[in-house]
């Protein structure tokens, strides 16, 4: 049994990370021979990611997936904890099991992911649901062979959670989502401590990948016919700092131009971390793809400076305006309301910085409170019926400015990667280089592929086509 810890975790003594490989135990191998799982995942492409080691591993095991949690013999949640809707729907989920578990009492059930790595979480389910049979965390992906092993032995809850700085894991088996894109982890964890966000508790320092371990798994994804790589991390723009005196997101970026992936995008980017090198190297290279998310989390400078985001609007702006002078690009972000003491007129300065920056789209978020974040201890005295209404406005803004990028496409054509059939009979479906998704009609042989389409018709969230 081990429990995580909010002072342990909030450590960060930059002590040079530890490298394993991973392995799977002969022992392990035929452990779900005959047997099935049910895997959810919750929250951002680093867990959807993991979840792709997971199922890995799962293979691995010869256990087999089903989409239906009703015929599992056991239940993974990979959990997020970013905001509090997260939370209740794991929670909700795990009410549902409980029942499952009554009826099936053979069934094995456990919890991984962000919300693993909370102290008040795990206390929870120490308490009130201690049917689940096990619970590991981000830092320990690979114990799950030998914890599910040891779940089918003993009945006990195990908890296996470890709130430290992290290393890094290679050679985890994978089954990707696709077989056209990938995700690519080049940084683990974060250093940023945004005040209202745990993701530096959850997932640990910041820690990059070597270089020639992320290049290896793209040559291969190259020899396997894939189109696009997506390389990942909370802040990829601080690739590297932990680990070379001289090399950056912008190299690294170089060398994957080198391995002849026909598209390649990063995300997410602190604008923090933005270098010069780095708007240079997107700018003369045709397969970075020219789209930047790049969060900026509120237009006003008091609450900037309340979210330790370290930039002010006008250097936000500055960088903006260097990314809009790439042809073609486009640029989406993050914007949370209600942050504690947001005024009206904090809140008319990020619209203004919306009007300004008139973004292709963005996720808009309440201000959610979060367990033991800096944040959470400032005093919100804004009722949530504001905060919603300041969100409806937002939102509405937000998406008149998606509908207008998307209606100047409108008689042209885009390169667009096609990734299968529609939910619209006879249709295909894929995203254009900057990001947005196109329902067109074209021939079937094309998925898999990058076509051109012609775009004639434009919603807020999608574009309407056809192959040419
Ligand atoms: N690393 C990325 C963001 C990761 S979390 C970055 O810094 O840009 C994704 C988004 O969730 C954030 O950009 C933020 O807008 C939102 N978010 C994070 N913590 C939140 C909280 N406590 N309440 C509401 N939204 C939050
Ligand atoms: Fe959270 Fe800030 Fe790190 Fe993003 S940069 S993961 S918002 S702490
Ligand atoms: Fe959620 Fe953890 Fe990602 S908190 S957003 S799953 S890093």
């Amino acid at each position: 049994m081990k429990i995580p810890n909010y002072e342990e975790a909030k450590k960060r003594s930059h002590e040079k990370t530890s490298i394993r490989n991973f392995e799977l135990d002969n022992d392990y191998k035929n452990i779900g021979l005959n047997k099935t799982y049910f895997l959810k995942t919750y929250g951002c492409q680093m867990n959807e990611h993991d979840s792709e080691n997971i199922k890995g591993m799962l293979d691995g095991m010869n256990f087999r997936e089903v989409l239906n949690m009703e015929d599992a013999n056991f239940i993974l949640l990979n959990t997020c904890s970013i905001r509090e809707n997260a939370h209740n729907k794991a929670f909700g989920m795990l009410g549902r099991i409980k029942h499952l578990k009554e009826e099936k009492p053979n069934l094995k059930v456990a919890l991984c992911g962000c919300m693993a790595q909370e102290e008040g979480v795990v206390k929870e389910i120490l308490k009130k649901y201690k049917f689940v049979n096990f619970v590991f965390g981000t830092h320990n992906l690979d114990d799950l062979p030998r914890l599910l092993a040891n779940s089918f032995k003993e009945q006990k809850l195990n908890i296996e959670v470890y709130s430290k700085e992290g290393d890094i894991i290679e050679n985890m088996p994978l089954e990707r989502e696709s077989k056209y894109k990938a995700y690519v982890n080049i940084i683990y964890g974060c250093d940023k401590f945004c005040t209202y966000c745990i993701v530096p508790y959850t997932r640990g320092s910041q820690r990059s990948r070597r270089h020639e371990d992320i290049i290896k798994e793209i040559n291969e994804l190259v020899k396997d016919g894939y189109q696009e790589v997506t390389l990942l991390g909370q802040n990829v723009n601080a690739y590297g700092k932990d680990l070379y005196e001289d090399y950056e997101l912008a190299d690294l970026l170089l060398e994957v131009v080198k391995t002849g992936i026909p598209r390649i995008r990063f995300l997410t980017s602190h604008p923090w971390d933005f270098s010069d090198k780095l708007v240079e190297v997107i700018k003369n290279n045709k397969s970075i793809l020219n789209f930047v998310h790049l969060p900026v989390q509120s237009g006003s400078n008091r609450i900037l400076k309340l979210m330790g985001r370290r930039y002010t609007k006008e250097a936000y702006k500055e960088l903006f305006d260097k990314l809009k002078s790439i042809d073609g690009i486009s640029i989406t972000t993050d914007i949370i309301v209600g942050f504690p003491t947001e005024t009206e007129e904090d809140f008319k300065e990020t619209l203004d910085l919306v009007n300004y920056c008139k973004y292709d789209s963005a996720f808009t978020f309440i201000y959610s409170p979060r367990e033991n974040t800096p944040a959470s201890k400032l005093e919100d005295t804004t009722p949530l019926e504001v905060k919603e209404e300041r969100l409806y406005r937002l939102n509405e803004l937000i998406n008149k400015y998606s509908k207008e990028a998307n209606l100047k496409m409108i008689g042209s054509e885009y390169d667009v990667l096609v990734e299968g059939e529609s939910s619209k009979e006879g249709m295909l479906f894929g995203y254009t280089e900057t990001n947005k998704l196109v329902n067109f009609k074209g021939n079937k042989d094309s998925i898999g592929k990058i076509v051109k389409v012609k775009i004639l018709d434009a919603k807020s969230f999608s574009l309407d086509g056809e192959e040419v």
